[in-house]
């Protein structure tokens, strides 16, 4: 008798369709028209639909260091209530990610406080040593540009040593694309000005330099322009996105709380963007998710840190562009998981026999505006309250029911997908 058995209308074989799914330790052991028993049996009525559990590859969780703006706890329930049942977190925390004791203390300090899986990223520094690291990480990070967390690295010389080791080893590179010698460090006053600072010529020189270590595989974090987009695939890289460079741009949303690096750029630029998107040029969502507090956003603009929360309202905007009829289901499932599973080596992103038995399931009749109250970060603001988005009814991780009727429900059991 199985474990779990899930039976309704799901995402199966690349179509929504009536299937039942069984679970067992965790994983998906069967998907079929019918499968008798199960210890626990979730009939869901045909209003819902069942989505592999999404999975964001680039969130900023904070812990340790900076737990004021968000802690592992936080920052995974926040995804949690997203639909997110897999992070991975990036390597500019206090101390930044660069060593294996460092990664170890990580690992250890967030134990049992996670309620989704996730894994780590270490960051490339000067004489990193990546065979240390590898075994540990589903992916290494290089900032060619700067931003919050001072693990710059933009110099040819010290890279290519390194790349020919993360070649060996087989793993993505995600960069943060953004040449530094190239960002102006002129005063700002509002993000039409950090625009200016921080062209997308920059973004198009780390293409260029990257494309000399064919060797590596490349992951082009927060694309802003189709022209990127097109270059990053040209060198043969994959690519992210994430809902504020889709859907904002820099004169509407002027002020330090839309501050992000790389920036929002102009509306013909976020259009171009949007429509790479719609046309499926792009690769995976990556939320960037970025929490900074409130009273850190307030500053004048020259001091206040770039980055926008995202974890918990990425998919459930993508979800209501899919209900409007923008983009179909098909898509937002792979750049939401399939691909990221894919990209990542993750045994998730489709309901398959064997996979990790992830599940976001939703109500597409209930769409709701996004109360920032009811938000669970703990940086406290969004830039998209107000906006339509649709959230997950019941989220099972790992063969558990971790949300039900929206709300979650029980203890934090995410495990660490390279520990
Ligand atoms: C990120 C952060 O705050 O950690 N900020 C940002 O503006 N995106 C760092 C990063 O991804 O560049
Ligand atoms: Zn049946
Ligand atoms: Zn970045
Ligand atoms: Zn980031």
């Amino acid at each position: 008798m199985p474990d779990m058995v899930i039976c309704g209308k799901m995402f199966v074989e690349g179509a929504l369709q009536y299937a039942e799914v069984a679970v067992d330790d965790g994983k998906i052991s069967a998907v079929a028209k019918h499968i008798p028993g199960g210890d626990e049996r979730i009939e869901l009525g045909s209003s819902k639909t069942v989505l592999p559990g999404f999975i964001d590859p680039h969130v900023h969780l904070r812990d340790p260091g900076m737990t004021q703006k968000e802690d592992f706890s936080t920052g995974t329930l926040s995804a949690l209530c997203g639909g997110v049942t897999c992070i991975l977190d990036m390597p500019n925390t206090k101390p930044p990610v660069t060593d294996l004791e460092t990664l170890m203390d990580k690992k250890r300090m967030v134990k049992g406080r996670s309620y989704v899986d996730y894994g780590f990223f270490a960051a490339l520094s000067p004489g990193a040593r990546i065979n240390l690291l590898a075994p540990h990480v589903p992916a290494f990070k290089l900032f060619m540009g700067s931003t919050t967390g001072n693990i710059l690295l933009n110099d040819d010389a010290e890279i290519a040593p390194l790349m020919e080791q993360i070649a060996a080893t087989g793993l993505p590179l995600s960069v943060h694309g953004e040449d530094d010698a190239m960002i102006s460090k002129e005063p700002e006053k509002c993000n039409r000005d950090h625009l200016r600072n921080r062209p997308v010529a920059a973004e198009f020189s780390c293409i260029d330099r990257l494309s000399r270590y064919p060797g590596v595989r490349v992951n082009i974090c927060h694309t802003t322009n189709a022209e990127q987009v097109e270059r990053a695939k040209a060198a043969g890289f994959t690519t992210e996105v994430t809902m504020h460079h889709l859907l904002f741009n820099a004169d509407r949303n002027p002020d330090a709380f839309c501050k992000v690096n790389p920036p929002l750029r102009d509306e013909p630029t976020r259009v171009g963007l949007f429509e790479s998107f719609r046309q499926g040029r792009i690769d995976m969502f990556g939320s960037d998710h970025a929490p900074h507090t409130v009273s850190e956003k307030e500053q004048e603009y020259g001091s206040a840190p770039g980055g926008i929360p995202g974890v918990e309202t990425t998919i459930p905007i993508a979800l209501d562009l899919v209900r409007s009829g923008v983009i179909s289901m098909k898509q937002i499932v792979a750049m939401g998981s399939f691909n990221a599973a894919s990209v990542f080596n993750l045994n998730k992103g489709s309901i398959t026999e064997g996979k990790d038995a992830d599940f976001a399931i939703y109500d597409f009749r209930d769409v709701r505006e996004i109360d920032v109250r009811r938000l669970h970060s703990k940086c406290g603001w969004s830039p998209y309250g107000g906006m339509r988005a649709v959230f997950p009814d019941m989220v099972i991780t790992g063969g558990r029911v971790a949300l039900e009727d929206g709300e979650p429900c029980g203890e934090p059991a995410g495990r660490d997908i390279r520990g």
